[in-house]
């Protein structure tokens, strides 16, 4: 009996995954992708190695890493990360993962620091990543100091964010995100400040999320009857870019007088989507942001930042926030019942409203063009 290496094995249970889906075919005519990607080890695995390997991602706040020294922390799939303002002013990202024994350096969300120092054995790095002391480190052989610094990656900063790509050569920022710089310009984005930051811990995963961001307000209706009373429903449209997708729908907000129409004022609202998780509500006095952080198949985060134009409105703000946070409730309760839904035998696969879920079909052929290239040569 010849035994199959387990590698091999996952490698064979990949394609055949990756097979259950075609991303060539017009939305008219396309399955979604089946239940068993919303729930399979081996997808999860191939999904921290190419989709949250191989792009633009944005890891926290600018005004987080104001001053030198000032870091910030973030857990990008299986990758520990510090980004840091080093002595130069300038921002530079690295694996938050000292090069002795591999100990995570940093366990804060965000800090000040003059140099990065390893809780395990005590190995120090400078803000530019150079190790500068290793102790009682005499007489090992053919060991160069300059070739143990911290491993780095790119970094850039973009609507109130900053972002980083682990590729060796990747497109710039703003390529990527097309067309959001200039979108940001026109709704004046940094005239928003930051106020309080929110986690929610799931029970499904981070694609369902993800996909019901992007319906079109399909679920609008029957998921927020708050939110209803507000979005004009039968103008609410979405455009594609490359790696972005904008949901924008006119607001009855200024001939209604109900509580929602006065926490979410103005004209239009805009929900804009980056591949793969990362989102911005924009409404004309405030913004949140929603960043969906992978657990494991069946689990995922999802952490909200709240902006707003006066920081000093608390009552507005309170009111806001406790809006955001039961909408929030309602999609995490129709978000963890599709996850009971697809990871039964009853549920192959689906399909996409012509109509509404352009940007779910987006988000899906994006999905399987990053899967498909997860066992090819790292193209950065
Ligand atoms: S693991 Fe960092 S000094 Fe040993
Ligand atoms: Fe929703």
């Amino acid at each position: 009996m010849s035994l199959v290496p387990s590698d091999l094995l996952a490698t064979m249970h990949l394609g055949e995954l990756l097979d259950l889906f075609d991303p060539d075919l017009p939305i008219e005519q396309a399955k979604s992708i089946p239940g068993s990607w919303y729930t399979d080890q081996t997808l999860y695995r191939a999904e921290c190695q190419s989709v949250f390997a191989r792009y633009w991602h944005a890891v926290g706040r600018i005004e987080q890493v104001q001053q030198p020294g000032d870091y910030l922390t973030f857990q990008l799939a299986n990758d520990p990360l510090v980004v840091v303002r080093s002595d130069d002013t300038r921002l530079r990202a690295f694996y938050n993962v000292c090069r002795h024994r591999g100990a995570r350096l940093l366990a804060s969300e965000t800090g000040r620091v003059d140099r990065f120092r390893c809780p395990y054995h005590g190995w120090t790095y400078d803000l530019f990543g150079q190790l500068r002391g290793m102790p009682e480190f005499e007489g090992v052989c053919g060991f160069a100091r300059e070739d143990h610094g911290l491993v780095e990656l790119n970094v850039a900063c973009e609507a109130n964010y900053v972002w980083v790509h682990a590729g060796r050569q990747p497109p710039s920022l703003s390529e990527f995100l097309q067309p959001l710089p200039d979108l940001a310009k026109q709704l004046r984005l940094d005239r928003l400040y930051f106020v309080e930051r929110r986690d929610y811990l799931l029970n499904c995963n981070w694609k369902i999320f993800v996909d019901n961001y992007l319906d079109g307000g399909y679920h609008i209706n029957y998921v927020h009857p708050a939110l209803a009373d507000v979005i004009h429903y039968p103008q609410y449209r979405t455009e594609l870019s490359h790696y972005v997708s904008i949901q924008k729908s006119p607001l009855t907000s200024s001939h209604s007088s109900g509580e929602t129409a006065r926490l979410r004022p103005g004209r239009d609202a805009y929900y804009i989507w980056v591949f793969p998780n990362f989102m911005l509500n924009v409404y004309e006095t405030l913004m949140d942001t929603n960043l969906v952080i992978p657990l494991g198949p069946d689990r995922c985060r999802v952490v909200f930042d709240f902006f707003f134009a006066d920081p000093e409105d608390r009552e507005f703000i309170e009111q806001s926030i406790a809006l955001a946070d039961r909408i929030q409730q309602e999609d995490i309760w129709i978000s963890e019942e599709v996850q009971r839904g697809v990871a039964s035998r009853a549920y192959a696969f689906g399909r996409y409203s012509v109509r509404r879920e352009t940007a779910v079909f987006q988000f899906h052929r994006l999905l399987a063009q990053a899967l498909r290239s997860h066992r090819e040569p790292d193209p950065a």
